[in-house]
């Protein structure tokens, strides 16, 4: 057995391990001097060793429960094949009774896996009695997919997609050139950066609603800096009048508030960005969406069946509750550095400083502490909101609490912000107001895990990605290609070890 030195980069593998909330596999090392190899041969077991051998049950656990999972996916095909459309039913969970506290969140993510796992027909309501369209036809999307997982499957459960998985949004329903191409990013961590956003959108109003009243007051108008959670927004200024002026605001709406999905930052939430979602890649519209929608976005048929396929209700509200919640509850990303086999752990450790020191972390902010860990879901039927613990519900690993000072750190890798990437990145027009070149921070967390990189999937290694920044991010990008290759290779090697946790999935 290997047993890393005390050595600087050492002490900070423990931390990066801790910090983050590593699973089971890496934290199976004592802390203090992690141990790199889970190596069978060498001296007597000591506490750290007997650690390994409850990874190796639980890796046997984990085999035991894919298996079983798989065979119960069998038994389920069998029920279909006898009774159609019966799984996707049994997920049509009345929000009522999710308000009244009727379903535990246990079960809501058991029911949403069902929905993200599904395969939506034309008898469930899938796209509006047509075919597939690869190239989405303006705001009515195509459909071009029979599930979430037809393109968020790659590097683990409602993972990324692949470049062939590509969505075409908003073309001519044709022409791959009229369309803007996206990939699909992974939704790892995904109710966490909802979480944040939901913080930072109240500090920055809270910010907002102090300088109202210090304009009001002074009869002059008062001109504040906008930061939250550590993370500047540029300036607004509050009028005497009480007139905003929003000028100088930086990287989030005027409204102030953070919209961190879709890769231009279109939505604040899950629960609407996933109602889009089904609407665009499915044709599966929510009952509210049906019955108030714009036409252009829903169809123009008589409602409530405005895509006028013979099917309404597709979607009801308790499932796509049950969808967000599952989406909500998905795994952390962890930092596992290499474990000393092939690369040396002291070159992660280096990766790490220059990711500080090239001003890669200026937008790709390190770390987000958070006080509180609850995700609250509000329902749109009622006075009454969902409230998920991502300290304890959901699939591990998850957020955890630091002793030191009583916070949660999120090794999220991103500011939540918008940032001019230049010409070479920039799509060939602006979406929903948003300039064509502008883009949210992807978080970096799970990266080795989410290729391929960049907005539309276009670089195909994590070092094509970087060397694509353009725009506020050209400084930063171009002290990476100043680098002697040895340099360069330490970054990667940090960006590499930005990833999910080990885990057993049957197919
Ligand atoms: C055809 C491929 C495709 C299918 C099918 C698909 N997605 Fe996506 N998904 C994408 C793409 C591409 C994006 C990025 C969209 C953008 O940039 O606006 C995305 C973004 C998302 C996001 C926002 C993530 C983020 O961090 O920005 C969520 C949440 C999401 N999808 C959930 C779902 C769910 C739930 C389903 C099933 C109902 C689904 N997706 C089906 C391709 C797909
Ligand atoms: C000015 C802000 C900014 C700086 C500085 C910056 N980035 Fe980025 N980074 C972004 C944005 C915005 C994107 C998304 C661009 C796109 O999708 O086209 C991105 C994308 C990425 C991606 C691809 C992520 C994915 O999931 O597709 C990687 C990897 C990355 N950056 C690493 C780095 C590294 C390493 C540095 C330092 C050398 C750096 N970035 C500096 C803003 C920045």
């Amino acid at each position: 057995m290997r047993r890393a030195t005390r050595s600087r980069g050492g002490a900070l593998v423990a931390a990066a391990l801790v910090l983050s909330g590593a699973c089971c596999l890496v934290l199976a090392g004592d802390a203090k001097s992690p141990k790199q190899t889970a190596s069978t041969t060498g001296p007597k077991p000591s506490v750290s060793e007997q650690a390994t051998v409850d990874v190796a049950a639980s890796t046997l656990e984990q085999a035991r429960q894919a298996l079983a999972r798989d065979a119960w996916r069998r038994e389920l095909r069998f029920a279909e094949a006898v009774d159609p459309g019966r799984s996707l039913r049994s997920t049509r969970i009345s929000q009522q009774e999710i308000d009244q506290g009727r379903w535990t969140v246990e079960e809501l993510f058991a029911v949403g896996g069902r929905v993200f796992d599904a395969t939506f027909t034309i008898a469930d309501g899938l796209g509006d009695g047509g075919g597939l369209l690869r190239v989405h036809r303006g705001e009515r999307g195509g459909p071009d997919a029979f599930g979430c997982r037809d393109c968020h499957f790659r590097g683990g459960p409602a993972g990324s997609g692949d470049a062939s998985a590509n969505a075409y949004l908003t073309g001519d329903g044709a022409t791959q050139r009229s369309a803007l191409s996206r990939n699909p990013p992974s939704l790892a961590g995904a109710g966490l950066v909802e979480l944040l956003a939901a913080e930072m959108s109240r500090e920055l109003q809270a910010i907002r609603t102090r300088l109202a009243e210090q304009a009001s007051r002074s009869g002059e108008s008062a001109r504040g800096k906008l930061t939250a959670l550590g993370v500047e927004f540029g300036w607004l200024t509050v009028g005497a009048d009480g007139r905003l002026d929003a000028k100088e605001v930086e990287g989030v709406d005027a409204d102030l508030v953070l919209r961190p999905f879709g890769r231009k930052g279109r939505f604040a939430t899950l629960r609407e960005t996933i109602e889009e979602k089904l609407r665009i890649h499915h044709g599966m519209q929510t009952t509210r969406l049906a019955a108030s929608g714009d036409p252009a976005r829903v169809g123009a048929h008589r409602r409530p069946d405005p895509d006028g396929d013979g099917i309404v209700d597709e979607i009801v509200e308790g499932q796509l509750t049950a969808l967000t919640t599952f989406v909500a509850l998905q795994e952390m990303p962890t930092v596992e550095p290499p474990q000393g086999g092939l690369v040396p752990v002291t070159m992660w450790a280096e990766g790490r400083r220059r990711f500080e020191s090239l001003g890669c972390a200026s937008c790709h902010t390190v770390s987000l502490r958070l006080e509180r860990p609850t995700l609250s879901l509000p329902s749109r039927e009622a006075d009454a909101a969902l409230k998920l613990d991502l300290s304890r519900d959901g699939r591990g690993p998850r957020l955890q609490l630091q002793t030191a000072d009583e916070s949660y750190r999120v090794f999220l890798h991103s500011d939540l912000k918008r940032h001019d990437m230049g010409p070479a990145l920039a799509e060939s027009r602006d979406e929903a107001g948003i300039p064509r070149g502008q883009f949210i921070t992807p978080p970096l967390w799970g990266l080795s895990r989410s290729g391929p990189w960049l907005h539309d999937g276009r670089a195909p290694t994590i070092e094509d990605a970087i060397l694509l920044h353009g725009g506020e991010a050209q400084a930063s990008r171009d002290r990476f290609a100043a680098l002697s290759e040895k340099e360069r290779a330490s970054l990667r090697v940090y960006l590499t070890s930005l990833t999910r946790a080990r885990r057993l999935v049957a197919p």
